[in-house]
């Protein structure tokens, strides 16, 4: 495990260029993506370094982490819009190479397909994640079993209220998704984990630091061979 505690920028800049060169290395490379906040920054500087000539996405294929069910790309809140948006729009990147759960859902309906469109493949190479107030990753909340793989859940009402910021009413906020589970996850070659702000502060020390338990799903990267994680100081401040 590597541990960078920097400023949200120079994390950006860092887990950019790992990007960089995973690509330079493997132009083929298979990535896994995340939406949040979090990541928007980082997205914001691969477009940067895409458009400056530094790395090309013509030959990469991605799978994102979780979508909402029932939600069309071309609604606002659906994780494809946020990724259009955010990324995809802006790279030299083949969209019909791009994934989200819910899609492969809707074409077949079993899950655990999309585990196995990753596998076909090759796997993923770098995983991206965010982590919520909670410990999730994805939409693997509190006491998800480690051994799941890509499924409908049950979101947590606290992130229900987190993400209810991007809807016009509690109502309107989903209560299910579709997410890869955390064996998923950890099937990745390697993970980024990015933690920012003081508010994960408490939840960064858990995941990093506590005991590894389903009760807190991030921790089970303490069981992964490769994962950097990049705390920002004031997600850091309990180290
Ligand atoms: P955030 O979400 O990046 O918007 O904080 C992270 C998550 O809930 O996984």
């Amino acid at each position: 495990m590597k541990l960078v505690v920097d400023t949200p920028e120079r994390i950006a800049e860092l887990a950019a260029q790992q990007y960089v060169d995973l690509i330079s290395a493997k132009p083929n490379a298979v990535l896994g993506f995340a939406t949040g906040s979090t990541p928007l920054d980082l997205y914001a500087e691969l477009v940067r370094q895409n458009r400056a000539g530094a790395v090309s996405f013509r030959h990469v294929t991605t799978f994102n982490l979780d979508e909402y069910l029932d939600m069309g790309g071309e609604q606002e809140q659906s994780y494809r819009y946020f990724m259009n948006k955010s990324l995809f729009e802006h790279i030299d990147i083949a969209m019909e190479r791009t994934f989200l759960p819910a899609g492969e859902l809707l074409e077949n309906g079993d899950p655990a397909s999309y585990d196995r469109l990753i596998e076909s493949v090759g796997g993923i190479d770098v995983q991206l994640l965010g982590i919520g107030h909670n410990g999730h990753i994805g939409f693997n909340e509190p006491g998800t079993p480690f051994g799941t793989l890509t499924h409908v859940a049950e979101l947590a009402e606290s992130t229900v209220l987190a993400n209810a910021r991007f809807f016009d009413s509690m109502d309107e906020v989903p209560r299910v998704a579709a997410t890869m589970g955390i064996k998923s996850v950890m099937n990745a070659r390697s993970i980024i984990m990015v933690i920012l702000g003081s508010a994960k502060a408490e939840i960064a020390k858990a995941a990093l630091q506590g005991p590894v338990t389903e009760a807190v799903p991030a921790s089970v990267l303490q069981l992964h061979p490769s994962v950097t994680w990049y705390v920002d100081h004031e997600a850091a401040k309990l180290l």
